[in-house]
Protein backbone atom coordinates (compact mmCIF):
# COMPACT_ATOMS: atom_id res chain seq x y z
CA UNK A 1 0.00 0.00 0.00
CA UNK A 2 1.27 3.45 -0.95
CA UNK A 3 0.85 5.26 1.95
CA UNK A 4 1.31 8.88 0.23
CA UNK A 5 3.79 10.10 2.66
CA UNK A 6 5.98 11.92 -0.46
CA UNK A 7 6.98 15.30 0.40
CA UNK A 8 4.70 15.57 3.68
CA UNK A 9 7.17 17.44 6.40
CA UNK A 10 6.96 15.75 9.79
CA UNK A 11 8.51 17.05 13.32
CA UNK A 12 9.12 13.92 15.40
CA UNK A 13 9.67 14.64 18.98
CA UNK A 14 12.07 12.91 21.15
CA UNK A 15 13.82 11.33 18.40
CA UNK A 16 17.19 10.77 18.81
CA UNK A 17 16.53 7.34 20.19
CA UNK A 18 14.36 4.92 21.34
CA UNK A 19 10.53 4.48 19.60
CA UNK A 20 11.26 8.22 18.32
CA UNK A 21 13.55 7.51 16.88
CA UNK A 22 12.48 4.18 14.72
CA UNK A 23 9.11 6.71 13.84
CA UNK A 24 11.73 9.57 12.45
CA UNK A 25 13.36 6.49 10.20
CA UNK A 26 9.95 5.25 8.94
CA UNK A 27 8.41 8.35 8.20
CA UNK A 28 12.03 8.89 6.16
CA UNK A 29 11.65 5.54 4.18
CA UNK A 30 8.20 6.37 3.37
CA UNK A 31 9.52 9.71 2.11
CA UNK A 32 8.40 12.19 4.14
CA UNK A 33 11.08 15.07 5.06
CA UNK A 34 12.02 14.68 8.62
CA UNK A 35 13.08 16.72 11.82
CA UNK A 36 15.20 14.49 14.28
CA UNK A 37 15.15 16.84 17.80
CA UNK A 38 16.22 15.69 20.99
CA UNK A 39 17.82 17.24 23.58
CA UNK A 40 21.35 14.97 23.40
CA UNK A 41 22.94 16.36 20.40
CA UNK A 42 25.52 13.24 19.64
CA UNK A 43 21.96 11.16 19.73
CA UNK A 44 20.31 14.01 17.39
CA UNK A 45 22.63 14.02 15.34
CA UNK A 46 24.02 10.12 14.55
CA UNK A 47 19.61 9.59 14.01
CA UNK A 48 19.46 12.21 11.71
CA UNK A 49 23.01 10.93 9.54
CA UNK A 50 21.68 7.45 9.89
CA UNK A 51 18.58 8.88 8.29
CA UNK A 52 20.45 11.11 5.32
CA UNK A 53 22.55 8.08 4.50
CA UNK A 54 19.34 6.50 3.27
CA UNK A 55 19.08 9.49 1.01
CA UNK A 56 16.20 11.11 2.64
CA UNK A 57 16.01 14.69 3.75
CA UNK A 58 16.55 15.57 7.30
CA UNK A 59 17.60 17.97 9.67
CA UNK A 60 18.57 17.30 13.19
CA UNK A 61 17.37 20.19 15.34
CA UNK A 62 18.30 20.29 19.43
CA UNK A 63 16.17 21.44 22.17
CA UNK A 64 14.50 21.25 25.40
CA UNK A 65 10.88 20.69 24.86
CA UNK A 66 10.42 21.19 28.84
CA UNK A 67 10.99 25.01 28.10
CA UNK A 68 8.91 27.67 25.94
CA UNK A 69 12.09 28.96 24.44
CA UNK A 70 13.47 25.15 23.58
CA UNK A 71 10.36 24.39 21.92
CA UNK A 72 9.85 27.93 20.01
CA UNK A 73 13.43 26.74 18.55
CA UNK A 74 12.93 23.42 17.97
CA UNK A 75 9.34 24.51 15.98
CA UNK A 76 11.39 27.84 14.10
CA UNK A 77 13.54 25.63 12.75
CA UNK A 78 11.23 23.06 11.96
CA UNK A 79 9.58 25.71 9.67
CA UNK A 80 12.26 27.60 8.50
CA UNK A 81 14.13 23.93 7.11
CA UNK A 82 11.22 22.80 5.20
CA UNK A 83 8.97 26.01 5.02
CA UNK A 84 5.94 24.17 7.71
CA UNK A 85 5.27 20.80 9.26
CA UNK A 86 2.52 18.62 8.01
CA UNK A 87 3.09 16.02 10.86
CA UNK A 88 3.66 16.92 14.30
CA UNK A 89 4.78 13.39 16.39
CA UNK A 90 4.77 14.33 20.27
CA UNK A 91 6.57 11.27 21.49
CA UNK A 92 9.90 13.18 23.61
CA UNK A 93 8.98 12.68 27.30
CA UNK A 94 8.81 9.53 29.31
CA UNK A 95 8.87 8.70 33.59
CA UNK A 96 10.52 10.51 35.75
CA UNK A 97 14.26 10.04 37.19
CA UNK A 98 12.77 9.30 40.51
CA UNK A 99 14.27 5.79 41.62
CA UNK A 100 11.38 3.39 42.45
CA UNK A 101 8.99 5.77 42.08
CA UNK A 102 5.81 5.68 44.10
CA UNK A 103 3.14 8.13 45.34
CA UNK A 104 5.08 8.65 48.39
CA UNK A 105 8.64 8.95 46.66
CA UNK A 106 7.59 11.18 43.88
CA UNK A 107 8.29 14.55 44.97
CA UNK A 108 5.87 17.19 43.75
CA UNK A 109 9.06 18.56 41.38
CA UNK A 110 8.84 15.46 39.87
CA UNK A 111 5.32 15.55 38.71
CA UNK A 112 5.98 18.91 37.42
CA UNK A 113 9.27 17.65 35.47
CA UNK A 114 7.19 15.17 33.99
CA UNK A 115 4.36 16.93 33.06
CA UNK A 116 6.18 19.42 31.41
CA UNK A 117 8.65 17.52 29.29
CA UNK A 118 5.21 15.15 28.33
CA UNK A 119 2.18 17.30 28.16
CA UNK A 120 3.68 20.65 28.01
CA UNK A 121 5.94 19.80 25.01
CA UNK A 122 3.46 18.48 23.45
CA UNK A 123 1.14 21.49 24.07
CA UNK A 124 3.55 24.03 23.11
CA UNK A 125 4.13 22.47 19.75
CA UNK A 126 0.76 21.89 19.36
CA UNK A 127 0.36 25.80 19.89
CA UNK A 128 2.83 26.61 17.25
CA UNK A 129 2.25 24.48 14.31
CA UNK A 130 -1.57 23.72 14.25
CA UNK A 131 -2.49 27.48 12.66
CA UNK A 132 0.05 26.43 9.92
CA UNK A 133 -1.86 23.21 9.34
CA UNK A 134 -5.41 24.23 9.50
CA UNK A 135 -4.35 27.19 6.76
CA UNK A 136 -3.55 24.63 4.70
CA UNK A 137 -6.22 22.29 5.30
CA UNK A 138 -4.21 19.39 6.29
CA UNK A 139 -2.42 17.99 9.40
CA UNK A 140 -1.61 14.82 11.34
CA UNK A 141 -1.18 15.24 15.35
CA UNK A 142 -0.05 11.70 16.61
CA UNK A 143 0.76 11.51 20.50
CA UNK A 144 2.53 8.73 21.63
CA UNK A 145 0.58 7.55 25.41
CA UNK A 146 1.27 5.13 27.83
CA UNK A 147 -0.53 1.88 28.95
CA UNK A 148 -0.05 4.19 32.54
CA UNK A 149 -2.32 6.79 31.05
CA UNK A 150 -5.50 4.33 30.79
CA UNK A 151 -4.64 1.48 33.14
CA UNK A 152 -2.33 3.41 35.77
CA UNK A 153 -0.92 0.69 38.51
CA UNK A 154 0.23 1.69 41.73
CA UNK A 155 3.54 3.73 40.75
CA UNK A 156 4.50 6.23 38.17
CA UNK A 157 1.65 8.38 39.52
CA UNK A 158 2.96 11.84 37.71
CA UNK A 159 3.62 9.93 34.75
CA UNK A 160 -0.22 8.13 34.58
CA UNK A 161 -1.64 11.53 35.10
CA UNK A 162 0.58 13.01 32.28
CA UNK A 163 0.05 10.56 29.47
CA UNK A 164 -3.71 10.45 31.10
CA UNK A 165 -3.76 14.46 30.36
CA UNK A 166 -2.44 13.00 26.74
CA UNK A 167 -5.34 11.20 25.87
CA UNK A 168 -7.72 13.86 26.91
CA UNK A 169 -5.56 16.48 24.60
CA UNK A 170 -5.71 14.56 21.64
CA UNK A 171 -9.73 13.56 22.14
CA UNK A 172 -10.30 17.26 22.97
CA UNK A 173 -7.96 18.98 20.01
CA UNK A 174 -9.75 16.14 17.42
CA UNK A 175 -12.82 18.14 18.08
CA UNK A 176 -11.83 21.01 18.18
CA UNK A 177 -10.01 21.07 15.00
CA UNK A 178 -13.93 19.39 13.15
CA UNK A 179 -13.86 19.88 9.39
CA UNK A 180 -10.16 21.33 9.15
CA UNK A 181 -8.64 18.30 7.38
CA UNK A 182 -6.35 18.34 10.54
CA UNK A 183 -6.74 14.71 12.65
CA UNK A 184 -5.59 13.87 16.19
CA UNK A 185 -4.55 10.65 17.39
CA UNK A 186 -2.79 8.43 19.91
CA UNK A 187 -1.10 5.69 19.41
CA UNK A 188 -0.39 4.00 22.94
CA UNK A 189 2.66 1.26 22.96
CA UNK A 190 3.26 -1.52 25.57
CA UNK A 191 6.41 -3.18 26.79
CA UNK A 192 9.05 -1.65 24.34
CA UNK A 193 12.57 -2.63 23.37
CA UNK A 194 14.35 0.41 24.41
CA UNK A 195 17.05 0.86 26.14
CA UNK A 196 14.82 2.01 29.28
CA UNK A 197 12.94 -1.32 29.14
CA UNK A 198 16.38 -3.28 29.14
CA UNK A 199 17.72 -1.28 32.02
CA UNK A 200 14.40 -2.06 33.79
CA UNK A 201 14.58 -5.76 33.01
CA UNK A 202 17.89 -6.29 33.74
CA UNK A 203 16.80 -4.80 37.19
CA UNK A 204 14.12 -7.26 37.28
CA UNK A 205 16.21 -10.19 36.57
CA UNK A 206 18.70 -9.54 39.05
CA UNK A 207 16.48 -8.86 41.66
CA UNK A 208 15.44 -12.69 41.01
CA UNK A 209 18.83 -13.76 40.74
CA UNK A 210 18.37 -14.16 36.77
CA UNK A 211 21.63 -13.44 34.89
CA UNK A 212 19.14 -13.09 31.17
CA UNK A 213 16.84 -9.93 30.70
CA UNK A 214 15.32 -12.38 28.45
CA UNK A 215 14.14 -14.31 30.66
CA UNK A 216 12.67 -11.57 33.25
CA UNK A 217 10.80 -10.46 29.40
CA UNK A 218 9.06 -13.71 29.01
CA UNK A 219 7.93 -13.56 32.52
CA UNK A 220 6.61 -10.40 32.70
CA UNK A 221 4.62 -10.71 28.79
CA UNK A 222 3.14 -14.29 30.38
CA UNK A 223 2.26 -12.22 33.85
CA UNK A 224 0.30 -10.03 31.22
CA UNK A 225 -2.75 -9.77 29.71
CA UNK A 226 -0.52 -9.94 26.61
CA UNK A 227 -1.98 -12.69 23.90
CA UNK A 228 1.26 -11.70 21.29
CA UNK A 229 3.78 -13.15 23.58
CA UNK A 230 6.77 -11.23 22.86
CA UNK A 231 8.14 -7.39 23.85
CA UNK A 232 6.99 -5.36 21.33
CA UNK A 233 9.76 -3.08 19.15
CA UNK A 234 9.78 0.38 18.54
CA UNK A 235 9.12 -0.77 14.86
CA UNK A 236 5.58 -2.14 15.96
CA UNK A 237 4.86 1.71 17.46
CA UNK A 238 5.83 3.28 14.05
CA UNK A 239 4.38 1.44 11.55
CA UNK A 240 1.01 2.20 13.65
CA UNK A 241 2.40 6.09 13.49
CA UNK A 242 3.30 5.67 10.00
CA UNK A 243 -0.83 4.67 9.41
CA UNK A 244 -1.72 7.63 10.88
CA UNK A 245 0.22 10.30 9.05
CA UNK A 246 -0.81 8.94 6.39
CA UNK A 247 -3.69 10.34 3.91
CA UNK A 248 -5.23 7.27 3.83
CA UNK A 249 -6.26 7.39 7.33
CA UNK A 250 -7.83 10.70 6.51
CA UNK A 251 -11.18 9.12 7.94
CA UNK A 252 -10.06 8.35 11.53
CA UNK A 253 -9.99 11.15 14.25
CA UNK A 254 -9.81 10.98 18.26
CA UNK A 255 -8.66 7.19 18.43
CA UNK A 256 -6.19 5.29 20.66
CA UNK A 257 -4.15 2.77 18.69
CA UNK A 258 -3.06 0.28 21.18
CA UNK A 259 0.48 -1.35 20.10
CA UNK A 260 0.73 -3.29 22.97
CA UNK A 261 0.28 -7.37 22.21
CA UNK A 262 -3.04 -7.18 23.57
CA UNK A 263 -2.18 -6.38 26.82
CA UNK A 264 -4.96 -3.81 27.38
CA UNK A 265 -7.53 -5.36 25.19
CA UNK A 266 -10.78 -5.04 26.11
CA UNK A 267 -14.61 -3.87 25.31
CA UNK A 268 -16.13 -1.07 26.57
N1 LIG B 1 9.64 2.09 25.81
C1 LIG B 1 8.45 1.76 26.27
O1 LIG B 1 8.22 0.59 26.65
C2 LIG B 1 7.33 2.79 26.30
C3 LIG B 1 6.07 2.33 26.72
C4 LIG B 1 5.01 3.23 26.75
C5 LIG B 1 5.21 4.54 26.38
N2 LIG B 1 6.43 4.98 25.99
C6 LIG B 1 6.56 6.39 25.58
O2 LIG B 1 7.19 6.46 24.32
C7 LIG B 1 7.93 7.68 24.22
C8 LIG B 1 9.37 7.36 23.81
O3 LIG B 1 9.93 6.55 24.81
P1 LIG B 1 11.27 5.68 24.60
O4 LIG B 1 11.06 4.45 25.38
O5 LIG B 1 11.64 5.61 23.19
O6 LIG B 1 12.26 6.58 25.47
P2 LIG B 1 13.73 7.15 25.21
O7 LIG B 1 14.53 6.21 24.40
O8 LIG B 1 14.21 7.54 26.55
O9 LIG B 1 13.43 8.45 24.37
C9 LIG B 1 12.87 9.60 24.92
C10 LIG B 1 13.08 10.70 23.93
O10 LIG B 1 12.47 11.89 24.44
C11 LIG B 1 13.43 12.92 24.42
N3 LIG B 1 13.17 13.86 25.50
C12 LIG B 1 12.95 13.58 26.80
N4 LIG B 1 12.75 14.71 27.48
C13 LIG B 1 12.86 15.72 26.60
C14 LIG B 1 12.79 17.13 26.70
N5 LIG B 1 12.59 17.74 27.87
N6 LIG B 1 12.96 17.87 25.58
C15 LIG B 1 13.20 17.27 24.40
N7 LIG B 1 13.28 15.95 24.23
C16 LIG B 1 13.12 15.18 25.34
C17 LIG B 1 14.77 12.24 24.58
O11 LIG B 1 15.79 13.09 24.08
P3 LIG B 1 17.31 13.07 24.64
O12 LIG B 1 17.61 11.69 25.07
O13 LIG B 1 18.09 13.53 23.45
O14 LIG B 1 17.32 14.02 25.76
C18 LIG B 1 14.56 11.01 23.71
O15 LIG B 1 14.76 11.31 22.36
C19 LIG B 1 7.81 8.38 25.57
O16 LIG B 1 6.80 9.37 25.50
C20 LIG B 1 7.40 7.26 26.51
O17 LIG B 1 6.66 7.73 27.62
C21 LIG B 1 7.50 4.13 25.95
Amino acid sequence: MDLQLTGKRALVTGSSSGIGAAIAELLAQEGCAVVVTGRNVERTNKVAEHIRAGGSDVVAVVGDLATDDGAEQVADAAIETFGGVDILVNNAGGGSEVENPSWFTTELSAWIETYQKNVMAAGRLIHRLTPGMKDQGWGRIIQIGSMAGTVPTSAQPDYAAAKAAMLAMSLGLSKALKGTGVTVNTVTPGMINTEGLRDFLATFAAKRGWDDIEQAADYIVKGTGQTVLRIGQPEDVAHAVAYLASPVADFVNGVNIHMDGGGTANIY
